[in-house]
């Protein structure tokens, strides 16, 4: 009789109605020396079997120092295939494949290179979400932890192309004063955040603190008493005195901020048709991707080692170097 509580310290604790379907995904990590790596916006019962949770930036850097031999992906289908980048030769799994994601979908990597002929001078500068195929074109990743350091270490002496999320790339436009040719892509979940249902939010609690997702749309971030990645939303609520705060991005996030700030109160910022009355169809925003994975697809896909990331060899090698060069500058003081 295996002991769970020797296989993962979390693994004792997982009572609630997901508790034996937890101790079964515990058991199997232990038997394929896995690693459950899940984004900020996973539902709360992956987010607690999983062994890191975070932002893009800090599961790609997860993922660039990990010795386990698979790599159990619950996020979307570009954050798995970036750790099949860094790890080609382990198994990368995830527990729905079409997870995707409509920043991804904007950008086909053929159309791309057809606008990279257009201007030899392009230095292409692409959101971590985006395709495999995609990566391999550019000379340089970026996430929204860290785009505004990396735009700013950008060659000077060429052409700025960021690709594929205008709003993130606007964005750093603005924080960092480099002109760069914007692709006109963008997160369908939070281009539906309006600011009329976030200023009358505040209107209603004049205390809270607005924090936004940089791929909400200007109108919105213009609100913000700060814009940053889910992983610095979570950092910004914890140390900022305020008690209570409006959360514009995917709700998922909500999980983590209940558990590193006992105490304070968040609102989600909700999404409706302003054009609609009355407004109590609102709710919160979820990424339809990023909702597709449950509890019982992550054990099915630790079973039988299925769905698998796999990706031809030029573009694993070629996807490998702007993704390398990001963590790179990324640590850099
Ligand atoms: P970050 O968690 O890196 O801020 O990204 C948000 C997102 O939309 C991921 O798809
Ligand atoms: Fe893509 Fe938006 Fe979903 Fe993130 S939240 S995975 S950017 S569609």
């Amino acid at each position: 009789m295996i002991d769970v509580a020797e296989i993962h310290p979390r693994a004792a604790m997982a009572k609630t109605q997901f508790a034996s379907l937890a101790r079964e995904i515990f058991i199997l990590k232990k038997q394929l020396n896995a690693v459950i790596l899940a984004h900020n916006y996973q539902v709360p019962e992956i987010q607690d079997v999983a062994d890191f949770v975070g932002d893009s930036l800090g599961l790609a850097q997860q993922a660039a120092k990990t010795d386990a031999d698979v790599i159990v992906f619950c996020g979307v289908h570009f954050m798995a295939e970036t750790a099949k980048i860094l790890n080609p030769n382990k198994i990368v799994v995830l527990p729905d494949k079409g997870a995707g994601c409509s920043l991804e979908e904007s950008c086909p990597a053929p159309e791309l290179a057809k606008l990279q002929a257009t201007n030899p001078n392009f230095w292409t500068i692409a959101y971590i979400n985006c395709s495999a195929a995609v990566k391999a074109l550019c000379d340089v990743i970026v996430t929204s932890g860290n785009a505004e350091k990396i735009v700013n270490a950008a060659p000077k002496d060429k052409d700025l192309l960021f690709v594929p999320d205008e709003n993130l790339g606007q964005w750093v436009l603005e924080q960092t004063g480099r002109p760069m040719t914007l692709w006109k892509g963008n997160c369908y979940a939070h281009v539906e955040f309006q600011s009329e249902s976030i200023l009358k939010l505040k209107q209603q609690f004049p205390d809270a603190k607005v924090v936004v997702h940089p791929e909400s749309l200007r109108a919105v971030r213009d609100l913000a008493d700060s814009v940053c990645s889910t992983e610095k939303m979570i950092a910004f609520c914890k140390n900022d005195p305020a008690k209570r705060f409006i959360i514009v991005t995917e709700s998922g996030i909500i999980h983590r901020m209940q558990q590193a700030c006992p105490g304070k109160e968040f609102l989600c910022a909700p999404v409706f048709d302003v054009m609609r009355a009355p407004t109590d169809n609102c709710r919160c925003s979820e990424c339809k991707y990023m909702k597709l994975n449950t509890l019982e697809k992550v054990r099915a896909c630790m079973k039988t080692l299925a769905p698998r990331v796999e990706l031809p060899k030029e573009i694993l090698e070629r996807a490998r170097l702007p993704i390398e060069r990001m963590l790179e500058i990324s640590v850099r003081s």
